[in-house]
């Protein structure tokens, strides 16, 4: 049988893509410790990739997927994250009296998006601590959110889209995978995972390893910042205790959902990531993103050459 939707006056309509959760909730409260001490005051979600900030990369990427609302858990005093999604009229009106048309577009982008709330999250009690903030701003109606950190830039996108597509048919939560090579997936949460026989892209998740060694990876997915949390987590991160450093963990609380049988799957992304979080991961991002721009690519890659030469 077709899944094709019929409308009501009985014709065919073009298949409809799940809706990803109306509100995309962005975690910036964490100290960014490797990062330092370029995050002694400037946060790292405000790092530019080329000119423009990670945090901004993934609200597009939560708007191009059909989030409504982007909600920033951010810390008391990292005030720049939440502003730099609110419009400057000064900074606009001079660009525009300039006749600074491009550049004006640029800095009009952000603001653009969706529309954007914010929660403060007091102290840095861990990534699930952080989520557990969010629930009280959520309207009755939202049995899901999605969660995208913003130190993870997984691409090409397209990935939450098929998150929601797996959570419309086994309901419960779903996150990202990707496969990496076994002498690199040590610095992952990885996946115990079982095979879908109906979709070698979808697996159901059994459980979750932090950080193995690879003779202990129970597979060679790992885990990348892209969540569809179903509304039973926050009960879960209620139940749990905190882990190392006081944190609340928030693969503690998906490892609750699975024991208590709730289903949790995983999407196997096809394409690479680059942690933004760390300053390794965030060079190799900026030069992957600057070589595919016109205006600073050319230059960039003669330069590299003509640097790796030397070597
Ligand atoms: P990370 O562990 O990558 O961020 O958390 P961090 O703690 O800022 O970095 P390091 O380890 O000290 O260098 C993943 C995401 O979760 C957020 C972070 O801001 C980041 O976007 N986070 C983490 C919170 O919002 N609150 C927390 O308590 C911890």
């Amino acid at each position: 049988m077709s899944d094709t939707p019929t409308t009501s006056s009985g014709r065919r309509s073009a298949a409809v893509a799940p809706l990803i959760p109306r509100t995309a909730v962005v975690p910036a409260a964490g100290l960014g410790t490797r990062f330092l001490p370029a995050t002694k005051t400037v946060p790292k979600e405000l790092l530019p990739v080329v000119d423009t900030p990670g945090i901004e990369l993934v609200a597009e990427e939560a708007k191009s997927a059909g989030a409504e609302r982007l909600l920033i858990i951010t810390s008391p005093g990292k005030d720049g994250v939440v502003a730099h999604f609110v419009e400057d009229l000064v900074l606009e009106h001079t660009l525009a009296a300039r006749g600074k048309e491009s550049m004006l577009a640029k800095v009009r982008n952000a603001p653009s998006l969706l529309e954007v709330a914010s929660v403060i999250q007091e102290s840095p009690l861990g990534l699930g601590h952080a989520i557990g903030c969010v629930e009280s701003e959520l309207a009755d109606d939202e049995d899901a959110i999605a969660v995208l950190l913003p130190d993870d830039l997984v691409l090409p996108g397209g990935a939450l889209g098929r998150m929601a597509a797996a959570r419309a048919r086994y309901g419960g939560s779903v996150l990202c995978a990707i496969e990496m090579p076994s002498d690199e997936i040590s610095a992952y949460g990885v996946f115990d995972v079982e095979d879908d026989p109906q979709d070698p892209d979808i697996k159901r998740v059994r459980g979750m390893v932090e950080k193995p060694a690879p003779e202990d990876a129970p597979s060679n997915f790992a885990a990348a910042g892209r969540y569809i949390l179903d509304r039973k987590i926050f009960d879960a991160l209620r139940q749990i205790e905190p882990g190392a450093g006081g944190e609340l963990q928030i693969t503690d609380a998906i490892a609750l959902l699975i024991e208590q049988g709730e289903p949790v799957h995983v999407v196997i992304h096809e394409g690479t990531r680059h942690d933004l979080g760390n300053p390794g991961g965030y060079l190799k991002a900026a030069v992957d993103f600057a070589l595919d721009r016109d205006d600073y690519g050319p230059a960039l890659r003669a330069w590299l050459e003509q640097r790796l030469a030397k070597d």
